[in-house]
């Protein structure tokens, strides 16, 4: 799970400046030098994922970018970020059965996240090879969802097409079906064969996805698009190179 705050640099939390103002709300920057980092990556996205100024947002939200070879076309789509593991991972969970993500994976391992924290002017990038978690990692998680997304994960083969039942136009008229007529039976299928039954397995084609990084960058948005930004690079002792970035 995502651990909670703990500024372990011993630097008091960052003070933001509010020098600009965005729909007549003022911009926070904040600043970022060497100094404030710490030496481990994933104690400084700690720090930054537990700011206070992020509660009531969805600071888990970012973008998974893939690509498949050897076209080497890119995708990208949202997901949430479920857990930064105690191994250095990156957790999300989903489908590998169907989606475009699991077909892309298939080919290269290669994955990288983005994530943006309008409140602070803060994005983070992950980038490094990614791994499925095993059954029993992705059961743990699977388990505490609500039945219905338990059931959700079974039902649904995420990406494929869904095709209008044959008697409907499936041109979106009040009683026609439009793909979702499928969808809606998979899910009364699914229903069916777990009723009764609290304990679900997951499913072999659902779980979670780790990306182990290799390069993770903290960007902070500064005055004058003179942003801080800070790379930290995996050495092959396991150590991590720090290098400021050119805005
Ligand atoms: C805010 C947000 C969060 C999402 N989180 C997830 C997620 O954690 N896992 C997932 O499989 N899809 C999630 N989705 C749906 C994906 O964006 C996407 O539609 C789905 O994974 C299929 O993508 P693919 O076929 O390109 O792999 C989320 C969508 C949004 C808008």
């Amino acid at each position: 799970m995502l651990h909670t705050p703990t500024h372990t640099n011993g630097n008091p939390p960052d003070q933001p400046s509010t020098s600009q103002t965005q729909n007549g709300r003022p911009i926070q920057h904040c600043t970022l030098h060497r100094k404030d980092l710490s030496p481990s990556p994933f104690t400084q996205f700690h720090t930054w994922f537990t700011h206070p100024a992020l509660v009531s947002t969805v600071p888990e939200t970012c973008t998974l970018s893939t690509a498949s070879l050897p076209s080497g076309r890119v995708s990208a789509r949202m997901v949430y970020l479920k857990e930064l593991d105690s191994s250095g991972g990156f957790v999300i969970y989903s489908n590998f059965g169907t989606s475009r993500k699991a077909r892309d994976l298939e080919t290269n391992k290669y994955a990288s996240l983005v994530f943006w924290w309008k409140a602070l002017e803060r994005q983070v990038r992950v980038e490094g090879k990614a791994e499925r978690l095993s059954e029993v990692e992705s059961q743990v998680y699977y388990d505490t969802r609500a039945r219905g997304s338990r059931l959700g994960a079974w039902a649904s083969r995420q990406s494929e097409v869904l095709e209008p039942t044959s008697s409907a136009n499936g041109n979106g008229g009040e009683s026609s079906d439009d793909g979702r007529a499928k969808l809606d039976g998979w899910v009364k299928d699914v229903e069916k064969r777990f009723d009764g039954q609290d304990k679900i397995p997951v499913p072999d084609f659902w779980g979670g996805l780790r990306v182990v990084p290799e390069v993770i960058e903290f960007w902070q948005g500064r005055d004058s698009r003179l942003h801080d930004r800070f790379q930290y690079t995996k050495q092959d002792d396991g150590g991590w190179k720090i290098e400021r970035l050119s805005p």
